[in-house]
C-alpha cells in the first residue's frame, strides 16, 4: 500500500497544479518503497534526487503561478516552500553522509508536510483564484 493516497479532498481545482502534485505523491511513494524494499543506497539516493528535483520545478512553477495573478500573500506560501526544500536537503545532505538512514519518521513526516500543504495553504491561493475567476 502507498504511503500516500491520492484522493479527491486533495484537488483544488487548479489542473496544471494538480497533476504537479499528484506527481509530487507518486516521487514520495517511490522513495517509500526504495526504503522498505530494501534498494542499495545508489537507487534510493537516485529516488531523493528525483523528488528533490521535482519537488523544486513545482515549487518554481507554482510560484510563478502565484505571483503572474498577484497573489496577496505570496511571500509567506513561498517562505513555505523553502523551508520544505531546506529540510529535504538536510534529510539528503544526512543520509549521504550516513549520518541517519531513511526512517520511517522521515517518510512521514514528507507525506504530513506535503499533504498539511496542499490541504492549508495551496487550497487558500486556489480559493483566492477561483473567487476572481483566475482559473481556467
Ligand atoms: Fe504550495
Amino acid at each position: 500500500m502507498p504511503l500516500f493516497s491520492w484522493s479527491p479532498t486533495y484537488e483544488l481545482g487548479v489542473p496544471a497544479m494538480d497533476r504537479q502534485h499528484l506527481t509530487l505523491v507518486e516521487a514520495i511513494n517511490n522513495l517509500h518503497e526504495a526504503m522498505l524494499s530494501g534498494q542499495d543506497r545508489e537507487a534510493v539516493q537516485r529516488t531523493i534526487h528525483t523528488l528533490i528535483s521535482y519537488t523544486k520545478v513545482h515549487f518554481e512553477s507554482e510560484e510563478q503561478l502565484l505571483s503572474a495573478k498577484g497573489y496577496p500573500v505570496f511571500d509567506e506560501h513561498r517562505m513555505e516552500h523553502h523551508a520544505f526544500v531546506r529540510r529535504v536537503l538536510e534529510f539528503h545532505n544526512q543520509y549521504m553522509d550516513g549520518r541517519v538512514v531513511l526512517s520511517a519518521e522521515v517518510m512521514q513526516f514528507l507525506k504530513d508536510w506535503l499533504a498539511g500543504h496542499i490541504l492549508v495553504e495551496d487550497r487558500k491561493y486556489a480559493n483566492w483564484m477561483k473567487e476572481r475567476g483566475l482559473v481556467r
